[in-house]
């Protein structure tokens, strides 16, 4: 779904890849009703059009310098996603072992995957120098220590990054903001410095890039900005010195929109940092999770009881807060549409709640909706990042099944959890 390119000032509006074809929620024109009906519920459902016209968004809108969008894979860590991304040419942003088994499963060249992450353990180092990853974003002193060692052992060089703790406070959750002091992220400009030196002086350990994140579900530009002075000045005074870093990279963090709509276009974002950038030599790299696949996934679920107490209306469904996490976690809203939209129900106020025994488990609050009836499928919205991939187990609940839509066509990407699956590790051991 290639669309051209803004002509003028104007800042293009992304598609939303779900939309209603009469009465039938639709996904690149496949009834979403059908695929549940195969699959059962709950079940996440992705379109690889919608993540692949946000992947080709942010590489236009940074074409004109040297880059690498690097996709955050703890948004959304499914291997037929990863593949996906691989495939047009995103970089992976890891954060473990797990996912950096799963990046290179799904066939992300090692020179395009980053390591971040503050608790990294010798196990891991030692996988990503393995693997030659392109570099590995250092968090702390004693971190750099380690790597240092396990570079020595390995008889290889190790690719360093440091991730500099900026001090800017990004306007969002507080549990998802990153780059303020009072965060665990990152190290301070000041050391940064002469972590910079040290490493430079260091046979095991080769200076590759400097990096930030300062946070997640940003949708004011202000802060990249700073950001990224902060970085590119911490370089120009390094290479001062005659330490030469080739990557900048400046984290993920924007905003989906999870209200009706549009979200913040990477453009936008371009528009802040290329005239920042443009005049360095460096190579920019990005690490974007939640605006790459947020608004191309939902999660369909199914309506099992309604109930009324207390005059209060409940529309008990079969997904619940181990299914998605997100509402429970942060107060997130997300929108919840119907799957077939019926003319006639009577409207109401309801909490739309999963079964799980929490009184938390809240996936919608004081939903305006018309009634649905037992068994009609409803719609959690913008739930392609952070949904799936924050799931549990909680409550002895097998996780959902998870499909993607891709060229007109649906297929299953990972099966239903079954009973079975819950008890292995535990069954063999009574
Ligand atoms: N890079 C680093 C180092 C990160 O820690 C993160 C996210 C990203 C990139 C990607 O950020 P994004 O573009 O997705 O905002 N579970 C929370 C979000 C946690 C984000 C953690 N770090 C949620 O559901 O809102």
């Amino acid at each position: 779904m290639e669309r051209k390119p803004p002509s003028n000032n104007r800042i293009p509006e992304l598609q939303a890849p779900f939309r209603y074809k009469g009465n039938l929620l639709a996904v690149e024109g496949l009834p979403v009703e059908s695929i549940a009906a195969r699959v059962s519920t709950p079940v996440y459902i992705y379109s690889s059009a919608g993540i692949l016209e946000r992947l080709r968004a942010y590489q236009r809108a940074f074409r004109s310098v040297p880059h690498l969008i690097c996709y955050a894979v703890k948004a959304n860590s499914n291997l037929a996603i990863l593949r996906l991304l691989a495939r047009h040419n995103a970089g992976a942003d890891i954060v473990s072992g797990g996912e950096l088994r799963r990046a290179l499963l799904a066939g992300f060249p090692p020179g395009k995957i980053i390591f971040s992450g503050v608790g990294k353990t010798e196990e891991e180092i030692k996988d990503a120098l393995r693997a030659r990853i392109r570099m590995i974003n250092v968090e702390s002193e004693e971190e750099l220590r380690l790597i240092r060692k396990t570079a020595r052992k390995l008889k290889v060089q190790a690719p360093i990054s440091i991730r500099v703790n900026p001090d800017i406070a990004a306007d969002t959750h507080h549990h998802i903001q990153t780059g303020s002091k009072t965060n665990k992220f990152g190290i301070d400009a000041a050391q940064t410095i002469r972590l910079y030196r040290e490493t430079a002086r260091a046979r095991e350990l080769r200076i590759m890039g400097i990096q930030c994140h300062i946070g997640s579900q940003i949708t004011q530009m202000r802060p990249y900005g700073k950001a990224l002075e902060i970085l590119l000045s911490l370089r120009e005074r390094l290479l001062k010195e005659g330490i030469p870093i080739e990557v900048v990279d400046i984290g993920g963090g924007l905003g989906a929109s999870y209200h009706e709509g549009p979200s913040p276009h990477p453009e936008k974002l371009a528009r802040m940092i290329l005239p920042k950038f443009r005049e360095n030599d460096a190579i920019l790299f990005l690490e974007p999770g939640r605006s790459l696949v947020a608004e191309s996934g939902i999660l369909v679920t199914r309506v099992i009881y309604r109930k009324n107490s207390h005059g209060k209306h409940f529309i008990i469904v079969d997904a619940a807060m181990n299914d998605l996490a997100r509402p429970a976690l942060y107060d997130a809203f997300h929108l919840i549409q119907p799957v077939r939209k019926s003319p006639t129900g009577r409207w109401v106020t309801a909490d739309v709640v999963g079964p799980i025994c929490e009184s938390g488990d809240i996936l919608g609050k004081a939903r305006r909706l018309r009634t649905p009836r037992q068994n009609d499928c409803l719609a959690v919205m913008t739930a392609g990042a952070y949904g799936f991939s924050m799931s549990s187990q909680y409550n002895s609940r097998p996780r959902a099944a998870e499909a993607l839509v891709e060229d007109g066509k649906w297929r299953l990407i990972r099966k239903r959890e079954t009973q079975k699956d819950l008890l292995r590790g535990e069954i063999e051991l009574i």
